[in-house]
């Protein structure tokens, strides 16, 4: 056969849809994060246009399943959405179908019932061959008990604390260290101005992946993250020489999951209904009133919260998106079975969906970008860095 005809005989076939899949749902499922809407529009427009498959969108994660609330997705619905933040489809982060909250008993504590048969008769009756869910390590864990029932489904990595395991990189956390360097780089001309030190606490849960690469990009002063436990010592140290003999103010960047060595992490609230109850936050202010006393310098403290997860993915999120979406739908064309879509080393492919349930991929201490932030200088709060802060030399004037 000549060539070209054998490339075109691969393609057709390539193009035609294993004849058990026609018709799939595609949900997101946890906290939101930009690019998810992204990942919709590739998974909608590679179904209908390259392979002929229906596709449904189901609506509010795992809740719309359980509540029948699923409606049809067409390449017109998608249209436009690739930029916007946020999900066309909502989602929820209070949704375990197997532990899911029905209401309090009269002592006030929660009572759950399992969804899961709920959810598969939503499937069922909606001839849903396989389901696309969009999600983290969270959603995955909740959707292994429908995959115990019998659900096809095709996991996509989603969050932007960056911390699920066998993909080296999530849709969503390089728009929330834009949003992030951004919002240091601002706080930086204030402190400047006003001689402060500026304390900002961003997110992340137990992984410093945001606060980490955000506080390089933004050559803050002073980097908390979970994975290097802090002493205040250093920190003082650190803070006063700037403030005496350096320039005069100081970026210090907390990520929620960080915590002292003798400590633990300062949890902002504690839901039992919800799959994660524990939501960390207030470690920035924490940590800015023991600068303050100590170094006698004024302090002030801004926590980003959820700007971090709002608004348009920048473009690299967009891409990525899309060729999770994308791949998504090959891998579940090339007869995949409760995968998940996964990067490595710049390479698409795919692992087991369990592979991340309930696991975190947390910073190794030997990562590149923490050598990078010492040699620049930048505390982690476990050393003083090695700096010099003497006046410049006036120029020679011959
Ligand atoms: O997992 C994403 C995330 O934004 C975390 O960084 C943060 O701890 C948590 O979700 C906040 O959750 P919620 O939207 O329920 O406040």
């Amino acid at each position: 056969m000549a060539g070209w005809r054998k490339i075109v005989t691969i393609i057709t076939l390539s193009m035609t849809p294993p004849k058990n899949i026609r018709r799939i749902g595609v949900l997101t499922g946890g906290g939101d994060c930009p690019g998810l809407n992204a990942v919709i529009r590739a998974v909608t427009k590679t179904a209908i246009l390259q392979y002929g498959i229906e596709v449904v969108g189901i609506e509010d994660g795992f809740q719309g399943l359980i509540d029948d609330r699923v409606r049809p997705l067409t390449s017109r619905d998608v249209a436009g959405i690739l930029v916007r933040g946020g999900t066309i489809l909502g989602s929820n982060n209070r949704c375990n179908p197997s532990k899911y909250h029905v209401g309090n008993d009269e002592h006030g504590a929660p009572i759950f019932r399992d969804m899961t048969e709920r959810c598969v008769e939503t499937a069922k009756r909606h001839r849903l061959d396989a389901i696309i869910v969009i999600g983290g390590d969270g959603t995955m864990s909740a959707a292994s008990h429908l995959v115990d029932k019998g659900l096809n489904i095709i996991g996509v990595p989603k969050t932007i604390d960056n911390d699920i395991v066998g993909t080296e990189i999530s849709f969503g956390f390089l728009t929330a260290v834009a949003t992030a360097t951004d919002a240091l780089d601002r706080l930086h001309s204030t402190a400047d101005s006003h001689h402060r030190v500026m304390v900002c606490e961003l997110m992340g849960r137990n992984a410093g992946w945001i606060a980490l690469t955000a506080g390089v990009a933004s050559g803050s002063d002073v980097i908390l993250i979970p994975e290097i436990p802090f002493d205040f010592n250093p920190i003082f140290a650190f803070v006063n020489d700037r403030m005496s003999k350096g320039p005069g103010f100081a970026i210090v960047v907390v990520a929620e999951g960080a915590k002292q060595k003798s400590g633990e992490q300062i949890v902002a609230r504690i839901d039992p209904t919800s799959p994660d109850p524990i939501r960390l936050g207030g470690i920035g202010a924490f940590v800015a009133k023991n600068i303050e006393k100590a170094c006698n310098v004024e302090t002030r403290t801004t926590v980003l919260g959820h700007i971090q997860r709002g608004g348009p993915p920048i473009a690299a999120d967009r891409i990525l998106a899309t060729h999770f979406g994308y791949h998504a739908i090959l891998t579940l064309m090339a007869g995949g079975h409760n995968r998940m879509v996964v990067r490595e080393n710049n390479i698409f492919s795919d692992v087991d969906l369990l592979h991340a349930a309930g696991k975190q991929r947390l910073i190794p201490i030997d990562h590149g970008l923490i050598s990078a932030g010492r040699a620049m200088g930048t505390c982690f709060g476990d050393s003083v860095p090695h700096l010099h802060f003497s006046k410049s030399k006036p120029a020679v004037v011959v």
